[in-house]
């Protein structure tokens, strides 16, 4: 018990009536955060930002046009597969649970969720995020849903499993979508995977969305729309850097560069310099000199066969419940049980 109070000095706790409340680090930990990684991944030959420092508010609503964006195929597939998942699901649940989800889905995607849930007298959303966009989206599902409550958790992935890892004994389905996961190097995410197993309690079941392998074609055009939506999102973390670490990034120097690595079975995002400059990121304590055609790395973007996915799954200790693929085999989600 002692463990959660110690858990939670840490958070600030942001109770805004009955049914909506929403925990958050101390905002200092936060900024700085920041600044030390840009500081640490920028100071060096080859320079990368991380993919999570996309979603400010500007990032969020350009990623919510990605996903409407014809050649980005992700989000419409998974949202068809949710749509069939959704009325199989139930098999799978024996009593109540609690939606927890991992980053920023669409609340279309949610909602399907909560749907599948919804028999359930009092039903609980814990979605855990880095960007403060969950608040706008918990509003709304608060009008819709009047059997739900809220918690939002302000923080990353890690900080927040950590969060529910103590926070008591209701089962959980947790819920992982878009393929987000395959930002992660092989690495990271096998540990990422071990730290939702570790956080997961017998009888609580995990659901992950993941890209499959298809034709190089698909894969670039999904990652090079023709409204440049892409570009823009890809380009704006250089504007989020500005505003909030006081730097001197010239949008017009640089341009959107995304490519399908087959060898890694990867897309690899870059921002590409279009001359030699020099930025400076002041809270960063940083001046850069960047030369003609340098990348600036910052996105990988996995996809995988779904042999490499039961294996991954079955390797970290998970047990495989049931997976669903669309007609075409574009994309897959699987529901797996801790053992
Ligand atoms: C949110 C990480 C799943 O990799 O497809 C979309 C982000 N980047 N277009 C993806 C993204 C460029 C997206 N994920």
């Amino acid at each position: 018990m002692s463990d959660i109070i110690q858990k939670n000095l840490d958070y600030k706790k942001y109770v805004i009536d009955s049914r909506l409340k929403y925990f958050k680090p101390h905002a200092t930990q936060i900024e700085k955060t920041f600044a030390d990684e840009i500081s640490s991944s920028m100071n060096r030959d080859s320079k990368f930002i991380s993919p999570k420092f996309f979603y400010d508010k500007k990032g969020s609503d350009l990623f919510e046009k990605i996903c409407t964006a014809p050649e980005y195929y992700p989000t419409r597939t998974e949202i068809s597969i949710l749509e069939k998942l959704q009325h199989e699901l139930p098999s799978f649940l024996d009593g109540d649970f609690r939606l927890v989800e991992l980053g920023s889905g669409s609340s279309v995607k949610t909602r399907l969720l909560l749907d599948a849930l919804s028999p359930q007298n009092n039903m609980e959303y814990f979605p855990i995020d880095i960007s403060e966009i969950l608040a706008e989206s918990s509003e709304q599902l608060l009008r819709d849903y009047e059997n739900l409550s809220i918690t939002g958790i302000i923080d990353t992935y890690e900080g927040g499993l950590e969060f529910l890892k103590t926070y008591d004994e209701q089962k959980n389905l947790i819920i992982f979508l878009g393929s987000s996961y395959g930002n992660f190097s092989p690495l990271d995410g096998y540990k990422f995977l071990e730290k939702v197993h570790s956080t997961m309690k017998p009888g609580d079941l995990f659901l992950i969305g993941l890209d499959l392998i298809k034709e190089k074609k698909i894969l670039e055009s999904a990652y090079n729309d023709s409204q440049k939506i892409t570009a823009k999102f890809n380009l704006n973390v250089l504007s989020r850097i500005n505003d909030e670490l006081d730097a001197d990034f010239n949008l017009n120097n640089f341009s959107h560069h995304a490519i399908y690595n087959e060898k890694d079975q990867r897309i690899e995002m870059y921002l590409k310099s279009l001359r030699e400059q020099s930025v400076v990121i002041s809270k960063s304590n940083l001046q850069l000199v960047l030369n003609k055609d340098e990348l600036i790395h910052t996105e990988h973007s996995h996809k995988y066969r779904l042999s490499e996915i039961h294996d991954l799954l079955d390797d970290v200790g998970f047990e495989l419940k049931h997976t669903w693929l669309d007609e075409k085999k574009h994309f897959s989600l699987s529901l797996v049980s801790k053992i």
